[in-house]
């Protein structure tokens, strides 16, 4: 099992907006996060990467707990976020923005930054301008691309197709299946079930900070009812 998370109560506040939600990610797996904005995607995730740390609950990575842990800490351990809002440096070029992260998780590996611009072809022709340049999308691959370089074994995504060209989303799609394919384990969260199918194989859709259904996405797509009630546009 790559991630076992375990009865997760997250709160903002007095507000309770994770309601003890548990779910598993078997390596080699990708699973999706599914529901509507608000639902408690993003908060599960920064649950995970202990960016807002969980009231109560276990967050197990590959056998070993790390419920609490600080950030940093589990992005050593392998886990790499890639967050909806990106946090691209806008002061560094493309390439720097890359290579900084191997010198903050000092991970070694097989990912170099000549990899990550064959998965997404558009980077290499940017590579001298600086972040604060990049379309929306842009900042997608790259932030997608600089999680990649600390060499994790699990990959976190927050709404990578959000925003993207159906251009763009054919890349994401192709380079998702590529990074499968190199044995990297992936959960995404997405509020987009067509985009979900093409990549991921299982999911969980949430709503009001708890999970509603479990499921292969085929079998929820046949179920218009669940997706009407708890996903339509
Ligand atoms: N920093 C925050 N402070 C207070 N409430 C928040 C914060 N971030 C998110 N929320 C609330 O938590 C709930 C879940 O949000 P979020 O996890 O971002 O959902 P999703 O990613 O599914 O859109 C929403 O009601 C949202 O308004
Ligand atoms: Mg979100």
């Amino acid at each position: 099992m790559m991630l076992e998370v375990r009865d997760l109560v997250t709160a903002y506040g007095q507000s309770l907006v994770i309601q003890g939600i548990s779910l598993d990610v078997t390596t080699g797996e990708v699973v999706c996060l599914l529901g509507r904005n608000g639902a408690g995607k993003t908060t599960t995730l920064r649950s995970i990467m202990g960016l807002t740390p969980p009231r109560a609950g276990r967050v197990i990575f590959k056998g070993k707990e790390i419920t609490g842990r600080q950030p940093f800490e589990i992005a050593r351990l392998g886990v790499g976020y890639a967050p909806d809002d990106r946090r691209i440096f806008p002061d560094l070029t493309v390439e720097e923005n890359l290579e900084i992260v191997r010198r903050v998780t000092g991970r070694e590996g097989r990912w170099t930054v000549e990899r990550v611009y064959q998965l997404f072809p558009l980077l290499p022709g940017l590579r001298g301008n600086r972040g604060i340049g990049l379309s929306g999308g842009e900042q997608k691959m790259l932030a997608i691309g600089r999680a990649l370089m600390g060499n994790p074994t699990l990959l976190i995504l927050d709404e990578p197709s959000e925003g993207l060209s159906p251009l763009m989303v054919h890349t994401l799609v192709e380079a998702i299946r590529q990074i499968r394919q190199e044995g990297v384990t992936l959960l995404l969260a997405d509020q987009n079930l067509k985009f979900a199918r093409r990549v991921a194989d299982r999911g969980y859709i949430i709503e009001k900070g708890t999970i509603r259904y479990s499921g292969r996405l085929d079998d929820l797509w046949a179920d218009q009812e669940i997706v009407r009630k708890y996903l339509a546009v």
